[in-house]
């Protein structure tokens, strides 16, 4: 069965509560929640504050996707705000398996993170200190961009890959993914669909969420 776990990044800021009560209502899987810094990413978000206020709000398992610099420094600061699995990039580590054992240190999910242009041999030393690949499906920083066609074959090698070593991560694929493709990336191999504008810029966010999650289905 498919996860869907919509970005709040195309939700409407003003109305986070209702809008978040909405995707819940609707069997969404978790709750993707994009924090950005201007410096990985030409784009500003989100910080851990926001977090804590929406983790009294929501029962959702909180998915939250890093995409800033010295990601070291930051979190204990969203585990305490309430983050259940915590996407690091690959990008932006030196010390990955350090950052890695420092999440999970927490008593939460360690996720890894990948831009497009970022082979997938990187987690072949991370296999046993990572409970999530995360596949970057656009250039990380902005909602509603189009899904790169390259990521299709880059998802399918790395099913293959985590077939071949016995592993069960599961693969999260992020980046314009909506009703049309959502099967396709499915079929290569991904687990846990991220998205953000096709959910929140339809006009029934209930049908749509159930929709994709029976994409894999026919
Ligand atoms: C992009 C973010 C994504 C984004 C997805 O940098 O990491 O999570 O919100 O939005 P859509 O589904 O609109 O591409
Ligand atoms: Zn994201």
């Amino acid at each position: 069965m498919i996860k869907i776990a919509p970005s709040i990044l195309s939700a409407n800021f003003a109305n986070l509560v209702s809008d978040i009560k909405a995707v819940e209502d609707a069997g969404a899987d978790m709750l993707h929640i994009d924090v950005m810094d201007g410096h990985f990413v030409p784009n500003i978000t989100i910080g851990a504050p926001v977090v804590k206020s929406l983790r009294k709000v929501s029962g959702l398992i909180f998915d939250v996707h890093l995409m800033i610099e010295k990601p070291e420094s930051y979190i204990k600061d969203f585990a305490d705000a309430g983050a259940d699995i915590i996407s690091v990039h690959a990008e932006a580590s030196r010390h990955l398996h350090r950052l890695l054992q420092m999440i999970k240190s927490e008593g939460i999910k360690a996720s890894l993170a990948l831009n497009p242009a970022t082979p997938i041999n990187v987690i072949e030393h991370l296999l046993d200190d990572i409970d999530m690949i995360l596949i970057m499906s656009v250039n990380p920083g902005f909602g509603g961009q189009e899904f790169i066609p390259a990521i299709y074959e880059k998802i399918s090698l790395l099913k293959e890959y985590l077939l071949k070593k016995n592993k069960s991560i599961p693969i999260q694929v992020d980046g314009g993914i909506g009703l049309s493709n959502i099967k396709k990336v499915c079929d290569c191999g991904a687990e846990v669909i991220v998205s953000g504008s096709a959910i929140f810029r339809s006009e029934n966010v209930k049908e749509t969420i159930r929709l994709m999650k029976k994409a894999d289905e026919d």
